[in-house]
């Protein structure tokens, strides 16, 4: 029967070096522990364009029952995700999406909204005067382009706030570093307040202003509110940024989007994650939050582990029942 069948998901991942995505593979691998007719192929990328390319294909000719993909370059891998989902291979696109609509659905936060809210929260800082400085990580990604267009057309509204520069670059977070030292030391009064697209990038500009000697003078604003030393609640809470926008992973949303795919039963094409200003006023209580999710998310990972070792038990002595059958 058809509960009895295994599906084989594909994760194309563009890149698996920083905490984020380490978190949205932990939610997936969590949210899997509850379905076991599923198992996951996970492909790292390493944030080369031609790689995740072939990784794609390869997970397209194994075949895979489903393909769970985050694009690096959203134009760049557009035909590899059209040739699958034109294959019949169900694609849920995840974080970075697809400007075409040949995909099954999509799992992530509208990051027009998260642009917005920064902007928004930008001029509240500012008092409606003041000079914004936008960073970037790639000119060809999804967030990048929704983050810059949803805080650009805020930011126009404003007569008094004035739009200096936008660094937008596949960065190494060296090179930003070298960017950003640059920009600020050419004109240092050029600039009131930073809107970095993460709070990686946040803190880099940090660090810059700080050996500059002008952290005090420059406002920060961060996306992604991980937990986790100096990951973005941590530096909000520090006073090293004014606010970050939140934009969770969706690593357990995907697996239950992709388990109802699988099964046939309804789901939406689009499925649009939480957002929200994480600043001084809020953190605290988002923190407490967070870690009593944390702490049931360890329990449940305590009990998958002990359960499959029940399983692991139980099978063994089955075979010793069914070895002492035959002897
Ligand atoms: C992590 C990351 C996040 C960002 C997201 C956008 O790899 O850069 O910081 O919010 O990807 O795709």
């Amino acid at each position: 029967s058809n509960e009895k069948q295994h599906f084989r998901i594909g994760f194309s991942q563009c890149g698996m070096s920083d905490r984020w995505r380490e978190e949205m593979v932990e939610g997936m691998n969590r949210e899997l522990s509850f379905y076991p007719e599923l198992s996951m192929i996970l492909k790292d990328s390493k944030w080369n364009n031609k790689v995740q390319y072939a990784q794609i294909e390869e997970l397209i000719n194994l075949p895979v029952d489903l393909l769970i993909v985050s694009p690096n370059d959203s134009k760049y891998l557009e035909p590899a995700i059209t040739k699958a989902y034109q294959k019949g291979i169900p694609v849920l696109v995840v974080d970075r999406r697809v400007f075409s609509d040949q995909f099954t659905a999509f799992v992530g936060a509208n990051n027009y909204v998260v642009g917005q809210h920064a902007g928004e929260y930008a001029n509240i800082l500012l008092n409606g005067h003041g000079r914004v400085l936008e960073i970037g990580f790639g000119p060809h990604t999804a967030p990048a382009i929704g983050r810059h267009n949803g805080f650009y057309s805020v930011i126009q509204k404003y007569p008094h706030i004035q739009y200096v520069d936008y660094l937008n670059k596949d960065w190494a977070d060296k090179d930003l570093r070298g960017a950003l030292m640059q920009q600020l030391k050419k004109n240092p009064d050029l600039t009131d307040l930073i809107f970095a697209h993460n709070d990686r990038c946040a803190l880099i500009a940090y660090q810059v202003c700080k050996e500059l000697g002008i952290e005090k003078k420059i406002k920060l604003i961060g996306v992604d509110g991980l937990v986790g030393n100096n990951l973005g609640l941590d530096l909000v809470k520090k006073g090293i940024i004014h606010a970050t926008i939140l934009y969770p992973t969706g690593g357990e949303e995907s697996i239950r989007v992709a388990a109802k795919i699988l099964r046939k039963q309804a789901f939406e094409k689009e499925n649009q994650l939480f957002t929200s200003v994480i600043d001084a006023q809020n953190v605290n209580i988002m923190l407490a939050q967070l870690n009593k999710l944390r702490e049931q998310h360890a329990d449940i990972e305590h009990q998958a582990t002990r359960i499959k070792d029940l399983t692991k038990i139980f099978s063994s002595q089955q075979a010793v029942l069914y070895l002492s059958f035959f002897f």
